[in-house]
């Protein structure tokens, strides 16, 4: 910044210093493809919420890529033993799912007559068919082979699921971190079927009581476990907040994905990712 403005950031003439020409160099838009990302919002009718509709789905589907990359990274150094690095990208997921969950705040500004106006119009729909919300459930190991078939029709997103599915899971590579502790588990946890929902072990709650009740001696352990359960919290808020704006949009009319809609929701909002870190604080 020169004298001559005085140092101050917002002097009159600092944008007129600003690069203009793009004939041989890369400008904003290019560089993120603003106009691909832009032509996808392709609104099907004239309503004016339907706009804000496709806005907030796809801000959803961002953040989610964002969440399943850094996962997938997690997943990787975990499986090589590495434990503070993914604390890390765990930290990242947890505020993204904030972003995710403040999404809402917006789309609740649409009353159901405003819905209504373009309801029809995206026929059997629903976010019941996102790829990525599915693979970031497999990663964090909610496991059900049945999701799996509303992308039959599309070998490019069904393949990455179906591998992901039967791969070990977050939660999976945690608990095989245990035994390295001086914390064994038996094999029907530690080889247990992949692609099934993950079942409570009295093993896993033990071998968890003694990194919570001895938290400097496995601060590793105790770090990643309480970072889990950061995710999972988030996750349950972004379920919860999902199931409350469906409710006042839709009320309890069935989905648009086949499902009964609420109904559905509400029941998966019982689902629990990491059973015995929720249950060793009744323990302790
Ligand atoms: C007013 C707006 C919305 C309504 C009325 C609505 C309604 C529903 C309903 C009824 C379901 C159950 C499946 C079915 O369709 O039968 C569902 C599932 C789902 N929706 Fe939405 N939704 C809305 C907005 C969103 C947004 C903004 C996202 C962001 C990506 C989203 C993502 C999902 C996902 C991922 C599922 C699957 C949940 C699961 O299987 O546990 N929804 N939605």
């Amino acid at each position: 910044m020169s004298q001559a403005e005085g140092g101050r950031p917002d002097a009159p003439d600092s944008a007129s210093r600003a690069y203009t020409d793009f004939t041989r160099s890369l400008s904003y838009g290019e560089y993120l493809k603003i106009d691909t990302l832009l032509s996808a919002h392709q609104p099907l009718t004239q309503a004016h919420d339907e706009h804000l509709f496709i806005s907030v789905h796809h801000v959803s589907e961002v953040w989610l890529g964002l969440i399943v990359q850094e996962l997938k990274a997690a997943v990787a150094l975990l499986a090589s033993g590495v434990t503070d690095t993914p604390l890390k990208m765990l930290s990242r997921v947890v505020r993204a799912q904030e972003q995710m969950t403040n999404a809402w705040e917006v789309l609740k500004t649409m009353t159901p007559a405003d819905y209504l106006q373009f309801r029809d119009s995206f026929g059997q729909a629903s976010g019941f068919q996102s790829a990525q919300y599915r693979m970031m459930e497999f990663l964090l190991g909610n496991r059900n082979p049945a999701l799996l078939r509303p992308f039959e029709h599309r070998p490019d997103l069904h393949g990455p699921l179906h591998a992901a599915l039967h791969a070990p899971s977050i939660y999976d590579l945690t608990l095989r971190l245990l035994p390295g502790h001086g914390l064994p588990l038996p094999p029907e946890v530690l080889e247990r079927d992949l692609s099934q929902p993950y079942t409570r072990h009295p093993a896993v709650l033990a071998a968890w009581l003694s990194v919570y009740r001895d938290p400097q001696r496995y601060w590793d352990l105790y770090e990643l476990a309480e970072k889990l359960i950061d995710v999972e919290d988030n996750f349950r808020r972004w379920r919860f907040n999902h199931l409350t704006t469906v409710e006042r949009t839709i009320g309890f009319k069935s989905g648009s994905g086949g499902t009964s809609g609420a109904g559905y929701l509400r029941r998966a909002l019982e689902t629990v990712l990491f059973p015995e870190l929720w249950e060793v604080r009744t323990n302790l």
